[in-house]
């Protein structure tokens, strides 16, 4: 196998505040290979966007943050912050759920994406610029580019504007792409667009994306492997059968059970009931116990590690053993 693009060891990012530290993740490890398309799944607050943002560094100072990123040979957390900027947007890129917060109302859609360009590219010409931008928004299927390039945000629907992010993301060819909830503001049909415009990016660019939903649906026919998060914590990661077929975790199967299936031929779901604890005071034990059906004794008093597998799969469970005899069955 290649060597990772992207390698994150026991990732610790906490939030100080006057009733002590938030723990928003928790001794995170994992590595993204090039082209390589990584969806990181978990319920709301579990940490997948605070994990993106410490890669980017987009953290503020009073952050609580250790570990290591590596980027390439390069530790960004060691970075200073003018060569972090120099990497940010131009090696990573990040697109964000909401388009409208990212795009500036008063630029036009084109000039902001020239203005991307030219951060990274000071000898290019402005008008350049724009012919790239106009070829940019062409590829990510922005009908009738070079007249909406000189349009303003207000002016583009709500998938097109994630697809105006998207152009403007990948305007440096970066070697990581950063999908934090790209297609969540978006109806069902348009979020289909949105991953499919994200896929053409991976195969014409050779971009590795590191895909962020809360939507394990949404994963199954674009990432090639899953990690999911829970109360700050990775409890499993695997490729794509590992996770949808062979589950060896309980937070994971009741997650699968809450979506509705490929088909849509699932009967019944079922929402996971109760909440994940606070991150502020976390409870001992394993975090998803109160919450999950097979805990026992042993579940409240030792939070289990991440266990190895197989060569592509962890799982965060005292049961997880047992959990591939039932695997081996029909699904929980
Ligand atoms: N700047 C901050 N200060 C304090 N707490 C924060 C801050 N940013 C995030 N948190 C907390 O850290 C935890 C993880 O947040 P994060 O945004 O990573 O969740 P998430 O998995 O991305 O959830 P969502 O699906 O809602 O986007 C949450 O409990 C959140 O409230
Ligand atoms: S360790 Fe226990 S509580 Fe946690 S997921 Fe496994 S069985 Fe459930
Ligand atoms: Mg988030």
């Amino acid at each position: 196998m290649t060597a990772p693009l992207l390698k994150v060891d026991h990732l610790t990012v906490g939030f100080p505040s006057k009733a002590g530290v938030v723990g928003a993740v928790t001794d995170v490890s994992f590595e993204i290979h090039p082209g390589e398309v990584l969806a990181v799944v978990g319920e709301s607050g579990s940490g997948k966007s605070v994990t993106a943002l410490a890669v980017m560094r987009l953290h503020s100072k009073s952050t609580h943050i250790s570990g290591s990123v590596m980027f390439n040979d390069t530790d960004l957390l060691a970075l200073p912050e003018d060569q972090m900027r120099a990497i940010r947007g131009r090696d990573i890129a990040m697109i964000f759920q909401d388009p409208m917060t990212a795009l500036n109302p008063v630029f036009t859609v084109g000039m902001q994406i020239v203005e991307a360009i030219l951060l990274h590219h000071h000898d290019m010409t402005k008008q350049k610029a724009w012919e790239r931008a106009v070829e940019l928004l062409d590829m990510v299927g922005v009908p009738e580019p070079r007249r909406r390039a000189a349009q303003y945000p207000h002016e583009f629907s709500g998938g097109m504007r994630q697809r105006a992010m998207i152009a403007m993301a990948i305007s440096n060819d970066p070697k990581l792409l950063i999908a934090d909830e790209p297609t969540t503001a978006l109806d069902v049909t348009v979020q289909a667009q949105v991953m499919e415009v994200l896929h053409e990016v991976k195969r014409a660019t050779g971009s590795a994306i590191m895909l962020i939903t809360h939507d394990l649906g949404l994963v199954a026919g674009s990432a090639d492997r899953v990690q999911v998060m829970y109360a700050s914590r990775l409890f499993e990661t695997g490729s794509i059968d590992e996770i949808f077929y062979e589950s060896r975790n309980p937070y994971t199967r009741a997650l699968l059970d809450s979506i509705p299936d490929l088909e849509g031929t699932k009967d019944e779901l079922h929402p996971i009931p109760g909440n994940p604890p606070s991150l502020l005071r976390p409870p001992a034990g394993c975090p998803f116990r109160p919450r999950c059906s097979m805990a026992i004794e042993l579940c409240r008093e030792q939070t289990p590690a991440l266990i190895q597998i197989a060569n592509s799969h962890a799982s965060r469970c005292h049961r997880a053993d047992e959990l591939a005899v039932l695997a081996a069955g029909a699904p929980a």
